[in-house]
């Protein structure tokens, strides 16, 4: 692998985005793999940094780095400001009421975690359902399933179309049993690209008193979202897909619920009293965030954020959902391609297999043309099983690639054909 100081693929004005700026900004672009220049289409698992973010890291620990709200000296103050600074940067971002409505954890599978333990676990009886989709990742499945195994509740599974759509009817049917405690499902499907009818299901939750939590954490870079408006108890999702750091993620809740859950685990910062006898807990947020967080990864998750901003998120989605139409249309030129997912509503990403070639294949012989993609289940394994598939080949977009990108994913494809022929 060499560097190379100049940009990698040409890039294009797409959606009023200046995407030489914006590519000029992530470091590691600027590279080839293999010889070829680096075509980064593996966002769905985990997006790059902007230089903004790295700086924002890198300036917390060359000069402000302690820990938070504990210590009387400087630096101690000046991270917590900028720890809480960062908490208030995604209150605005998601538009939660309050900041205390917004809790650190390490990622969207440990806010949902936190979720099915001290919600689930505290309201959660024998004989009780969990509402969730067919179209889970494994993270809005296995702590139901542990939740279940606790308690002696029931998952309950919405099925989806071929075309990877909620059937909202039998979504609807499952909700009516009079048993439901909660409905979690994903924003946007990480193995189809579909993007759920979010409000209309937390709407059919709250007619039944039920509820919701959403999984977002393929939507959070692509669509804009506004709890308020949404009106869900619970939305979930990780730092890393949205250009900031790995090791942070964001849980919000409603105030109320978060008040009347008890906390997740123990231990300092999450306490106002202990004594050997009993502990009283701190208010929120601090109850839900035991031990020392990841201090810098907040802090870049708020430049993260900042960063966005300041391009717009419609601007953003625009662009993409220009992306995803442009490689549609040249993939389906492909003999033998078959896209998974084809919902009307759909963002970001194509996930496809080739008849006769495994993705796996797909994956490396591409890698050799500087292209990375993401090839296996997407730990999503009902999502293959309800397709008959072990895995499929998955290209998803971020704000810096390009249709020039788009193209060289194409043509490493018809090499893959050449090569299997
Ligand atoms: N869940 C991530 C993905 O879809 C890692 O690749």
């Amino acid at each position: 692998m060499s560097a190379s100081p100049t940009l990698a693929i040409a890039p294009t004005a797409s959606a009023g985005l200046d995407l030489a700026r914006i590519r000029a900004e992530f470091p590691i672009l600027r590279q080839r793999v293999h010889g070829k220049p680096l075509v980064y289409l593996d966002n769905a698992a985990s997006a790059q940094r902007p230089k903004a973010v790295i700086d924002a890291i890198s300036e917390c620990y060359s000069t402000y780095y302690a820990n938070i709200h504990r210590g009387v000296h400087l630096l101690s103050e000046r991270s917590t400001a900028a720890y809480e600074g960062a908490r208030e940067k995604v209150r605005a971002f998601l538009n939660a009421a309050s900041v205390q409505e917004i809790i650190f954890t390490r990622n969207t599978t440990e806010s949902i975690n936190l979720v099915a333990s001290s919600f689930g676990g505290s309201t959660v009886k024998t004989g009780d359902e969990i509402v969730i989709t067919g179209m889970e990742h494994h993270s809005n499945i296995v702590p139901w399933q542990l939740l279940c195994e606790r308690t002696g509740a029931r998952l309950k599974v919405a099925p989806f179309t071929d075309a990877g759509e909620l059937i909202l009817d039998e979504y609807e049917r499952l909700l009516d049993s009079g048993r439901v405690k909660l409905a979690a499902f994903v924003h946007l499907s990480n193995a189809l690209g579909t993007l759920n009818p979010v409000q209309r299901m937390i709407e059919l939750a709250h007619a039944r008193g039920i509820p919701t939590l959403v999984d977002g954490a393929q939507s959070i870079p692509h669509v804009a979202v506004d709890v308020r408006a949404l009106d869900c108890e619970f939305y979930a999702f990780s730092s890393h897909k949205i250009y900031g750091p790995s090791g942070v993620g964001v849980l919000y809740g409603k105030q109320a619920l978060l008040e009347a859950m008890p906390p997740y685990q123990g231990g300092g910062d999450m306490i106002r009293l202990v004594t050997f006898e009993k502990t009283e807990y701190a208010d929120l947020p601090n109850k839900f965030e035991a031990g020392t967080p990841n201090i810098a990864g907040v802090i870049g998750l708020g430049a993260a954020l900042d960063w966005v901003n300041a391009i717009g998120l419609d601007a953003v989605a625009a662009h993409e959902h220009e992306l995803l139409d442009y490689a549609t249309a040249q993939l389906q030129e492909i003999p033998g391609l078959k896209i998974m997912g084809t919902a009307r509503d759909k963002a970001a990403l194509a996930a496809f297999t080739i008849q006769g070639i495994h993705p796996h294949d797909i994956g490396t012989i591409l890698d050799r043309e500087g292209v990375a993609i993401r090839a296996g289940h997407h730990c999503a394994q009902p999502v293959m099983q309800r397709y008959g598939v072990p895995a499929t080949a998955r290209a998803s977009f971020a704000v810096y690639n390009t249709r020039d990108e788009v193209d060289a994913l194409v043509k490493a494809l018809w090499k893959v054909k050449e090569l299997f022929e």
